[in-house]
């Protein structure tokens, strides 16, 4: 499909983070970081990336060349670059795109009463005669154009009626209308977009005009507006990462196009967004930037999946969909955490309690969940390494059903780094078996697979010093996957050497793994066995 062919039932994705997204106070990129940022962008799935404005700075030039270069080939996103409408800020904007397989000029001007008496001094007569040289002018460089009134929110809708109909008869394919100030609310935006499509000459449904809505965020509207274009006929949307941008951000990305997946039966729409990218994406942009996603925000927020009433939390441990309306899962992250607290229920403490090893029942879950409950009202919330002390001193161990005795590896860089392991199972039996790897960590992974038989999949595995220096002791976290199943188990050990911190920590994960759901042949002890979390 080419870049005018309208598929009806897709929003296109136009990401500004790296243009209207930088320009949030505080955050500044690295040339190093714009790339890392583009590639992802581009693994996510936009259709369009707005790589920067090249008029700007040498700087901003030379990022959006080479986002062009080597982001924008063939099977990749559009790259747009943004220009004033000056006939400098165009050429020097193309000067950008042009390395790029499908190059996008986006110029705009402000058409506003305010903008065009305070800003530009210009009359509304004297507007067009800009739109018509300016759009022309770029159409002339490149065959993807966009035009931004800027303001349109607050323009006079006949006025902007005229310089849209302009910027299409000069050669724009794009329209974007941006609400620059977050001035609009939904109701309102939605009938401007529905005026627009119906009465701008040259634009209607089944010109090949694609609508593009802008959204800033500063009554909080901005999600919502976008989502009214969207029912309105607007099929592109400018977002960005995590909602950043001037003031109080643009429209988030993940915002939109999760209500488009999860409504799906409402607006019958899609984009070409792999979800599963999208937590990976608002992290890398948060570390990036400097600046901290809220705890609350909606779908990339640390708590937008997180339960803490008890309620909440029996019903989540009974089925998921009672309390989530979108899987974690489906934006990249490993399930919902249940944050305990003192909201939290019995069932949730001992769910958490077998995920860290602990299969309890019975008195001694009555005990340890009154215990919780006081430790829990002097605190906010309850960390592994309180309810690990907690068991501890109830007397309460992980089951160990298999330990390391003793393990020797070889490595370096003759090849074959092999690794011979001494376990010792719950009977007390000895097992030893080798076996060979990448690198001494696969080989040592390797040989603990060939004694414990519990298929899993290493979803994680991160390495840290826990203290300074070159005696530091390295602890190793990892995280593995159950078979079938979503449940992830987490593992640590400490050691000097960090090859055995990995055992050790592979070991207790796979230990947590088997007190919770069994395997095999070891099943996990006494009456836990039989019971499921979801009782
Ligand atoms: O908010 C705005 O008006 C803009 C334009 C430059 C598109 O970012
Ligand atoms: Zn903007």
């Amino acid at each position: 499909m080419s870049a005018n062919q309208i598929d009806p039932n897709v929003v296109r994705i136009f990401d500004t983070t790296l243009r209207d997204g930088e320009q949030s106070p505080g955050a500044t990129l690295r040339s190093a970081e714009k790339m890392e940022i583009a590639r992802q962008l581009a693994k996510l799935g936009v259709d369009i990336i707005e790589a920067g404005f090249p008029a700007a700075s040498p700087d901003d030039l030379a990022a959006v060349q080479r986002i062009a270069r080597e982001v924008g080939t063939a099977d990749g996103p559009i790259i747009a670059g943004l220009a004033r409408a000056k006939e400098h800020d165009i050429r020097t904007c193309w000067e950008g795109v042009k390395f790029a397989a499908k190059p996008r000029i986006h110029t705009f001007l402000g058409t506003s009463d305010i903008h065009l008496k305070y800003q530009t001094g210009l009359s509304r007569a004297e507007a067009l005669e800009v739109v018509r040289n300016m759009v022309t002018l770029a159409r002339s460089l490149c065959e993807d154009v966009e035009f931004s009134p800027m303001d349109a929110g607050r323009t006079d809708p006949g006025f902007l009626v005229e310089v849209c109909a302009m910027a299409i008869a000069c050669g724009a394919t794009t329209i974007n209308v941006p609400d620059t100030v977050g001035y609009t609310i939904p109701a309102e935006h939605g009938a401007m977009f529905e005026m627009l499509i119906a009465e701008t000459p040259g634009g209607g449904a089944d010109s090949g005009i694609i609508w593009s809505a802008h959204c800033h965020n500063d009554l909080g509207l901005a999600t919502a507006n976008t989502l009214a274009a969207i029912s309105a006929g607007a099929r592109q949307v400018e977002v960005t990462i995590n909602g950043i941008g001037e003031r109080a951000g643009n429209t988030s990305l993940e915002e939109v196009v999760m209500a488009i997946e999860t409504r799906k039966p409402y607006y019958n729409l899609r984009t070409h967004i792999n979800t599963r990218e999208i937590m990976k994406t608002s992290k890398m942009v948060s570390n990036y930037t400097g600046l901290a996603v809220q705890v609350n925000k909606a779908v990339v927020g640390k708590n937008a999946f997180a339960h803490e009433a008890g309620i909440h939390q029996d019903g989540m441990l009974k089925h998921a969909s009672t309390y989530e309306i979108m899987k974690p899962e489906d934006v990249g992250l490993d399930r919902s955490k249940l944050v305990l607290g003192k909201h939290s229920g019995r069932h949730a403490l001992k769910a958490r309690l077998q995920e860290l090893g602990f299969a309890i029942e019975g008195d001694l879950l009555n005990k340890v969940f009154e215990r919780f409950k006081v430790l829990a009202d002097a605190k906010k919330n309850i960390t592994d390494a309180d309810l690990v002390a907690l068991m501890s001193d109830e007397g309460a161990k992980p089951v160990e059903y298999f330990k390391l005795v003793d393990m020797q590896v070889v490595c370096g860089t003759m090849g074959m780094p092999t690794a011979t392991m001494k376990v010792l199972d719950q009977e007390g039996h000895e097992i030893i078996h080798a076996a060979v790897g990448v690198g001494p960590v696969d080989a040592c992974y390797r040989a603990v697979d060939g004694i414990v038989k519990a298929p899993c999949v290493l979803t994680e595995y991160a390495v840290h010093a826990v203290t300074e220096g070159i005696d530091a002791l390295g602890e190793v976290t990892v995280s593995i996957q159950a078979p079938d199943s979503d449940r992830t188990f987490s593992g640590s050990g400490a050691d000097p050497d960090i090859v055995v911190s990995s055992v050790r920590a592979y070991l207790s994960a796979l230990n947590r793994m088997i007190a919770a759901m069994g395997h095999g042949d070891v099943q996990p002890e006494g009456e836990a066995a039989a019971v499921s979390v979801g009782d």
